[in-house]
């Protein structure tokens, strides 16, 4: 073995160990991202919000949850002004609480939703941490 395949062995091999660590990084980041917690509020989401708002499009029936997620972003910064804004609305649909007036005249008004509020602020808090585009 020359010098030169000799110093292109060690190389690769440094590379490829540099590119492995990078890659398991990623996977820690995504698993600690997406905890026990989203995956039951995003259970709540589909059994109790997705017949109306599709994730990424809007429908007949009503704006999309990205729409409104963005909405909300624009208007409240922190989760917590977020998540309690979002159920106002949701335990009480009325114009005086929207932020998206043009959709009520559009859609008509929301019905209410009869949610225990641990469940409604877990919808919320999902909805403030991640985009539903990424649901599907
Ligand atoms: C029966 C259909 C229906 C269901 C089910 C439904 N929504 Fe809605 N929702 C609507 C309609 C129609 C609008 C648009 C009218 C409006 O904004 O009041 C709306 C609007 C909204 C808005 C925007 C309010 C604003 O500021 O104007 C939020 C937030 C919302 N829904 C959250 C939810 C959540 C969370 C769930 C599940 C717990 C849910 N919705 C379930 C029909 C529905």
């Amino acid at each position: 073995m020359t010098i030169k395949t000799f110093i292109f062995l060690l190389a690769t091999i440094a590379i490829s160990a540099c590119m492995q660590a990078e890659q398991q990084q990623a996977q820690t980041a995504v698993a600690a991202e997406w905890s026990a917690d989203d995956e039951r509020a995003l259970g709540l989401l589909k059994s109790n919000c997705t017949s109306c708002h599709h994730p990424n499009r809007e429908t007949v029936m009503a704006p999309s949850l990205h729409a409104i997620r963005l909405q909300y972003l624009d208007a409240y910064k922190s989760e917590g002004e977020f998540v309690n804004r979002l159920v106002g609305f949701v335990k009480n649909p009325s114009k005086d609480l929207s932020m998206m007036p043009g959709a009520i005249d559009k859609y008509g008004a929301m019905p209410r939703q009869a949610l225990p509020d641990a469940d409604l602020q877990a919808i919320a808090s999902f909805m403030f941490r991640h985009d539903p585009l990424s649901i599907r």
